[in-house]
């Protein structure tokens, strides 16, 4: 299949057709290679992909990370060549962690992939050259953890070299793990001819076109508890977006810093200062910040929990704030329709504690009436990100949903992202 086809395939039923430029060549545009600039077949193709998927009791609870690599799975077989996947799974620290296999994914992979998979229990050595080696055409073979080797976290150029004497090419479909300095994330791209597998490619162009060539105006909404967790993402957003939404709990060190009481509430009150900067630097930028107008109050942190309606500078002594109020979410509409770019990082409220979910979920609902109207682009990512739009019904309506939580804020951050960097070295 021709790469737009495909794209278009891979984005379509996971997300809306996300309106950015949309070239064959966009690749070589950005710098780097694609799958369809490698000659494949009969090539034995390292695939770095990012299974770090949530399982409970055994089982995988979401599975929408083995589903986006599947396109990337199937284009390289159907070119002729051999998949062998690279992954790491949680944080074994650079020992074995039987619990930390990879082994129990194979069910789930050969569902979404629809061929075999075989697995090997190590990432490099006799093992894994005889694995490959007997690997019958058409099927797929999974490496284990490549965190069981120390020298994975720390781009050990031994284990990158042992890694890469078992393939051909490799492809780079992991981008949720591109902020990872690692040797099956970076240190391969120097030792083998490297190219983005498809997820790569659709995450990279969505971005891009969210950020750094948008439509203008552009929004962010950057919610979650600490501003300290957040310090550069707003820094580099101020400067970057006509409008910040700041929501959940770092929005009250944002209240707090203009002198507002919030009882309770969680709050970084020895970020004043930072707080006031970013409100300057945004001011000078000719960013407009949106903080809550009004606030959901509660005395107690529990589902349901007596609750009331303020203006954002009545805060009880003795109260929390849970949630934005409904005039802040009409203001944050009120900007939603004059955007034409929205990226989205972190809820507004304490979502996963109904009602204090309400914030978050109008807002996201608003955002994809827009993007279903076709009169905004809408990207977000982050894992609470995506969880609260699930949970309000909005994801499937967003342009983009990134895979990535750490690489996306990083990228939102502006830093560049050793994975990336090594492909477009
Ligand atoms: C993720 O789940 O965000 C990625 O798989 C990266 O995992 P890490 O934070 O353990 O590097």
């Amino acid at each position: 299949m021709p790469s737009d086809a495909l794209t278009k395939a891979a984005i379509v039923g996971e997300n809306r057709v996300i309106i950015v430029k949309h070239k064959a060549d966009w690749g070589r545009i950005m710098g780097w290679k694609s799958l369809d600039d490698m000659a494949l077949a009969g090539k034995r193709v390292l695939v770095r992909v990012d299974i770090n998927v949530p399982v409970e009791d055994g089982r995988v609870t979401d599975d929408t990370r083995i589903r986006r690599i599947v396109p990337t799975i199937r284009d390289i077989l159907a070119a002729g060549g051999r998949p062998i996947l690279l992954a790491h799974f949680g944080r074994p620290k650079g020992v074995h962690v039987p619990g930390l296999s990879l082994r129990p994914l194979v069910p789930d992979l050969e569902a979404a992939f629809g061929v075999p998979v075989v697995f090997c229990a190590d990432c490099r050595g006799p093992a894994a050259e005889a694995a490959v080696g007997a690997l019958p055409d058409g099927q797929v073979l999974l490496l284990e953890n490549t965190r069981f080797h120390p020298g994975e976290s720390a781009n050990d150029p031994g284990l990158a070299t042992e890694m890469a004497a078992l393939a051909d090419i490799y492809c780079n479909d992991a981008f949720s793990a591109a902020h990872r300095a690692h040797a099956s994330t970076t240190g391969l791209a120097y030792l083998l001819p490297a190219c983005a597998g498809r997820l790569m490619q659709i995450e990279l162009r969505a971005l891009e076109g969210a950020l750094g060539t948008p439509k203008r105006p552009v929004m962010a909404v950057v919610g979650g508890a600490k501003v300290s967790s957040k310090l550069e993402l707003l820094g580099n957003l101020v400067a970057k977006v006509d409008t910040l939404v700041i929501g959940g709990g770092m929005a009250n060190t944002f209240l707090a810093a203009q002198g507002i009481d919030v009882g309770k509430s969680l709050c970084e009150h020895d970020l004043g200062d930072t707080a006031r900067e970013i409100l300057t630097k945004a001011k000078a930028a000719g960013c407009t910040i949106l903080l809550p107008c009004d606030i959901v109050v509660a005395r107690e942190f529990k589902p349901g929990a007596e609750n009331e309606t303020l203006p954002a500078d009545a805060c009880p002594k003795d109260a929390m704030i849970l949630d934005a109020g409904p005039d802040t979410v009409a203001r944050i509409a009120t900007a939603m329709e004059a955007a034409k770019t929205l990226i989205w990082n972190g809820p507004l409220g304490a979502f996963e504690i109904p009602p204090f979910d309400r914030a978050t979920n109008a807002a996201a609902q608003k955002a994809a009436a827009l993007t279903n109207a076709g009169d905004l682009i809408s990207v977000a990512g982050g894992g609470d990100t995506v969880a609260a739009l699930n949970q309000s019904g909005a994801a499937k309506s967003f342009s983009y949903i990134s895979t990535a939580g750490g690489a996306f804020l990083e990228w939102m951050e502006g830093k560049t992202l050793p994975g990336v960097a090594a492909l477009e070295k």
